[in-house]
């Protein structure tokens, strides 16, 4: 079965938790199994990144860049690449993000994921609470992405 592991930052409103969700139902209506991990509340795991096809990453715009929480996974994740450890490079992964209405993480965002593998779909954005269009965004990237997983 595809794996997907969704990895978000989701702290003030909810407003990425709703978008990760949608992601997840995307992925598991397409047949994979989703892993959902929010960052505010626990340390990223490199195992569960390692065990996935497939990854989602999500953040909130904090000062015009991501979340300290996926900051620390790209630490780690960097870390542990260069000590060889395998199966860590070249997944298929999707973006998404939410703001208050500046959004200029989309920049960071692109830029600092894009060491991780190969991007899959468009980044979805949400200004605020995620609409109907944008859960439909959300959840045609999580198809996306369990086909690729
Ligand atoms: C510490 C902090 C910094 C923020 N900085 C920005 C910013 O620079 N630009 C912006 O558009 N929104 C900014 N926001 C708004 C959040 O990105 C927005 O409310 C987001 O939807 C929150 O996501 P969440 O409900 O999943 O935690 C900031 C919020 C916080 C708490």
């Amino acid at each position: 079965m595809p794996a997907l592991l969704v990895l978000y930052h989701s702290q003030e409103y909810g407003n990425t938790q709703a978008m990760a969700e949608a992601v997840a139902e995307g992925a598991k209506a397409a047949g994979a199994d989703v892993t959902l991990v929010n960052t505010h509340e626990t340390r990223p795991d490199m195992e569960q990144y390692r065990a996935c096809g497939a990854v989602a990453f999500g953040s909130p715009d904090y000062y015009s860049y991501i979340a300290g929480g996926l900051k620390v996974f790209l630490d780690d994740w960097h870390i542990a690449k260069k000590a060889n450890k395998s199966g860590l490079v070249d997944k298929p992964y999707g973006l998404f993000y939410s703001h208050g209405g500046g959004g200029a993480v989309r920049g960071p965002l692109e830029k600092l994921f894009g060491k991780c593998g190969v991007k899959v779909g468009e980044t979805v954005e949400s200004k605020g609470a995620p609409n109907a269009g944008v859960l439909e965004k959300c959840r045609e990237l999580g198809r996306q992405l369990a086909a690729q997983a």
